[in-house]
């Protein structure tokens, strides 16, 4: 037997990264951020010189993903965060990460994982799924704060451009795209700080937990 295994999916800039954290401290869960196992992918292809189209490649990376050993730091970029979302069309690449992330998932004491196809395919009897949503103009608000708080310079229409740009490139694909498992529990930040979203996070995830 496996432990509890929670899902978070949603869009990007959703938060849902940090929740994810801070649900898998409060639960005492594993945290897998598997959004970092395509940018890992990604930075590979980016760094070799490689077009983001070359399976091969991008296979041959995948399999080399070791999601213990992800350095975030270094993949953090939003043009990697870009990139990701484009090797995250290739299917055969979505296969080898899935694996890897499903075992992440089964090993004890279980896991809260974040992304885009957790609750649809990684984990589809995850014991909790919820779908964590925003209004792109509050991300890409959420987003420009955060650079503006390092001293640097954003452009507001960009970041908001970038992130409708992703929102339609990971939403409309084939393979596994981005929409609420039918058994998702919706919760839309637009109006919550991250406070009040892991508060709501933890009602719905007890209320689920106590009706077992
Ligand atoms: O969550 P993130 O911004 O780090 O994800 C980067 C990209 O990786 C995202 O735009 C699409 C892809 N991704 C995915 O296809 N499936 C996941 N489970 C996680 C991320």
């Amino acid at each position: 037997m496996s432990g509890l295994v929670i899902a978070i999916d949603g869009p990007a800039a959703s938060g849902k990264g940090t929740l994810a954290r801070r649900i898998a401290a409060h639960y005492r869960l594993n945290h897998l951020d598997t959004g970092l196992s395509y940018r890992a992918v990604a930075k590979a292809l980016l760094d070799a010189g490689l077009p983001l189209d070359d399976v091969e490649h991008a296979e041959d990376a995948a399999h080399g993903v070791d999601l213990g050993k992800i350095d975030r730091t270094v993949l953090s970029a939003n043009e990697v965060g870009e990139a990701a979302s484009k090797v995250a069309v290739i299917s055969s690449v979505r296969r080898i990460l899935v694996e890897k992330q499903r075992a992440f998932a089964t090993t004890p004491p279980g896991a809260v994982l974040d992304g885009r196809d957790i609750g649809t395919v990684v984990c589809p009897s995850a014991d909790v799924k919820i779908y964590l949503t925003a209004d792109p103009r509050v991300r890409a608000e959420r987003r420009w704060r955060e650079i503006e708080a390092k001293g640097l310079k954003a452009d507001f229409e960009a970041i908001l451009a970038d992130i409708e740009q992703r929102d339609a490139r990971d939403m409309n694909r084939a393979d596994s795209p981005l929409k609420p498992a039918e058994d998702a529990h919706l919760l839309d930040s637009s109006k919550m700080d991250i406070d009040s979203a892991f508060l709501a996070a933890c009602g719905i995830i007890d209320s689920v937990l106590a009706s077992r």
